[in-house]
């Protein structure tokens, strides 16, 4: 196996200088498992590295005269599948792993400590050993990659950067080295799942999981190089779409024998095949509701015509009824997921991961976590993110996202949710997932030259990896690392002024979109449909379940039980107290959780409204800000293409956050009649 370099494509946070360290060393590879596609592609990457930077690589158990060695043990040392340790005594660096696939971690782990990882104690130069494994199991990311062009959503559903990598009008692609090279990039981040297909499951994309099943194995091959199981979105009609029983109910014995001698045949085709992702009775897919089965017996099909050969379903947990009528305030979407899944709870097989989106609506900038993930001890949940930027700026707006989900992943059941997550699990969300084995993304991929439209929300999809990898990690040091890595040092003349650049950029600005955008954890207010840029009534009187209940007295919606839609009491206690208090509840979430005057003085001591105008004038000026940092770049030797990309979109931020500061701050001045406090300019 060769690894493939294409000159024509950003190399994301592989560079080929990111190998200099190892590249320029000599390196033994110890494993007696030589069969193994995992120990070529490592042997393969070092001796890539090596060609360029003129060290040597050996395939031996000697290790005389080495810098590196990487070592697969004989017998299995507590490390895991994928865990592995690194130390340094002797002037010797050595990367330990009990299997291949750790090993390739170990090497990765390598890269991100660059001529560190051969170095040590200044006096000794040893170094102690460290131990690393992934906190949780599978982290994947979902493709919601259409295979046909589809008419509404295009080639890729809420995509930003182009086309698809694996798909082109109807055929699988051409391009398989940017497949790999794209398994490769996942793979230095800690991704070890993937679906190459949407949720929404179209009439051509049911066919992968039979006859297009020539196409995912040419996909899987490629990927289990870099240690990445292929999962499939299925259709749950699939039997009905693809010539098999005129029924899809999960508890028809002619359905459940379709789905086991088609999976059997997945199998054939794909031996370490992950499972099926499935989004059913959500937005007009079909689920198990038509034939008034629950989504355990759904789940529970899928899961069995599985778990013969060590398959999983994700089954997703976004089911509401997408045509309420908007006159009606009783019927929350909020409820929507907890009031159809945890009554379930402990119904699911155990290869069946119902899979909760991070809050209760749809991935907003600033949602309370759902009350799902905390409501189902007996099942297995899987927590999903969105990389993809599509409430979040479209990969048009700078909107790093790991502080997001750091806060996500740290909070607690059972209270002091509040902050970043430090790593004591207990009953935190990331603790929940642990326990499930699954973080999933969607992702934010497409066939763009740097891969994600813009070039720094590359930092996301890195950060993503990463923190399923480690979510305790903190995000403002994993950005710190993609900075490393993707602007190495010897390539940019003022290393310094680069990292400071993009930090100040960077660190907050998920805390900068938020500020010119809904208020207060209101969320929405954007235009229907493509849900860019603001509209704040564009979904105030549609079927969508997505409002705000702003009058000429207030915002935001009562989502209490004592006169609301009972949604605050889905959590439990101290939250439950905490959401359903006007006084307690945090001033980021309170129009989701309260109806309140505009003059309703916050926890801050501002009022609603002077805080909405405070908020969107100085998150437009942080945007303005933005883009002067970047400025300062002009000069400073980064590949121009990708200075001028960047410097393009900071351009269309810019005047979308003031398009969003002057629709907000207008239509709440005309609303209320309250004046800016501090005179400024509102149309
Ligand atoms: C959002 C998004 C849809 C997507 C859905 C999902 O509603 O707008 O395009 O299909 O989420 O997660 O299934």
């Amino acid at each position: 196996m060769t690894v493939a370099m294409q000159t024509n494509l950003h190399p994301a946070w592989l560079p080929a200088d990111a190998f200099r360290a190892i590249g320029s060393r000599r390196t033994v590879i110890s494993a007696t498992t030589s069969d193994s596609p995992l120990i070529d592609t490592v042997y393969a990457e070092v001796r890539a590295a090596c060609y360029r930077f003129g060290g040597t690589v050996t395939r031996s158990s000697v290790d005389d005269d080495t810098d590196l060695m990487l070592r697969l043990t004989s017998e299995p040392g507590g490390l895991g599948d994928e865990g592995y340790s690194v130390g340094r005594a002797d002037g010797i660096t050595t990367v330990t792993a009990d299997g291949p696939a750790g090993l390739l971690y170990g090497l990765f782990h390598l890269v991100r400590l660059g001529g560190s990882a051969f170095t040590g104690d200044p006096v000794t130069d040893d170094r102690a050993t460290r131990t690393h494994r992934p906190a949780v199991r599978r982290r994947m990311l979902n493709h919601w990659d259409n295979v046909d062009v589809n008419p509404l959503m295009g080639q890729i559903e809420r995509g930003y950067a182009g086309g698809s990598i694996f798909w082109r009008a109807g055929a699988l692609t051409d391009d398989l080295d940017r497949l790999r090279t794209y398994a490769r990039l996942l793979a230095a981040t800690g991704i070890n799942a993937i679906t190459v297909n949407n949720v929404n499951v179209g009439r051509t994309e049911a066919r992968l999981l039979t006859d297009r099943l020539d196409d995912v194995a040419t996909i899987a091959a490629i990927f289990r190089a870099y240690g990445i199981a292929l999962h499939l979105s299925v259709s749950f009609a699939s039997p009905m779409v693809l010539g098999g029983p005129p029924t899809a109910d999960p508890l028809d014995e002619s359905v459940r024998a379709w789905w086991a001698a088609t999976t059997a045949r997945v199998y054939d085709a794909v031996p370490d095949f992950g499972g099926y992702v499935v989004k059913a009775d959500s937005e007009g897919q079909p689920g198990p509701f038509a034939y008034g089965r629950s989504h355990a017996d759904g789940a529970n099909m899928l899961a069995d015509a599985l778990a013969p050969y060590g398959g999983v379903v994700h089954w997703r947990a976004f089911v509401y009824n997408h045509r309420q009528d908007w006159r009606d305030r009783s019927t929350d979407r909020a409820r929507a997921a907890y009031d159809h899944f945890a009554p379930l709870d402990g119904q699911f097989h155990d290869n069946a991961i119902l899979q909760v989106k991070y809050g209760p609506m749809d991935f907003q900038a600033r949602e309370p976590v759902s009350p799902v993930i905390g409501a189902m001890p007996a099942t297995r949940l899987a927590v999903e993110l969105q990389v993809t930027q599509e409430y979040t700026g479209h990969q048009l707006h700078v909107c790093y996202l790991g502080p997001l989900w750091s806060e996500v992943l740290g909070f607690r059941f059972d209270g002091d949710g509040d902050g970043p997550f430090t790593g004591d699990a207990g009953s935190t969300v990331a603790g929940i997932a642990e326990h499930g084995g699954s973080l999933v993304a969607v992702s934010n991929v497409g066939d763009d030259p740097f891969w994600c439209g813009h070039p720094l929300a590359q930092a996301n999809l890195y950060a993503f990896g990463r923190l399923a990898w480690e979510p305790a990690a903190d995000p403002v040091v994993l950005l710190d690392e993609w900075i490393s890595l993707t602007f190495p040092a010897d390539t940019v003349d003022d290393p310094a002024l680069v990292r400071g650049v993009l930090h100040a950029m960077m660190d907050g600005s998920w805390r900068t979109y938020e500020r010119y955008t809904a208020p207060l954890g209101v969320g929405f207010m954007v235009r229907p449909a493509d849900h860019y840029g603001p509209s704040v009534d564009g979904y105030e009187y549609t079927q969508w379940g997505t409002y705000h209940f702003a009058d000429r007295d207030g915002v935001g919606v009562d989502r209490t039980r004592a006169a609301g839609t009972g949604f605050a009491g889905q959590y439990p206690k101290p939250w439950a107290d905490v959401y359903e208090s006007i006084a307690d509840c945090p001033d980021e979430l309170l129009l989701f959780f309260h109806h309140v005057p505009y003059g309703h003085v916050l926890r801050s001591g501002s009022t609603v409204i002077q805080h909405i105008y405070d908020t969107h004038f100085a998150g437009a000026d942080e945007a303005a800000t933005m883009r002067e940092h970047w400025q300062r770049l002009a000069d400073a030797g980064l590949d121009p293409a990708l200075y001028a990309r960047v410097a393009d979109r900071l351009d269309e931020q810019v005047r979308s956050a003031r398009e969003w500061r002057d629709q907000i701050n207008t239509y709440f001045f005309r609303k209320s009649g309250v004046p800016d406090a501090h005179g400024r300019r509102i149309h």
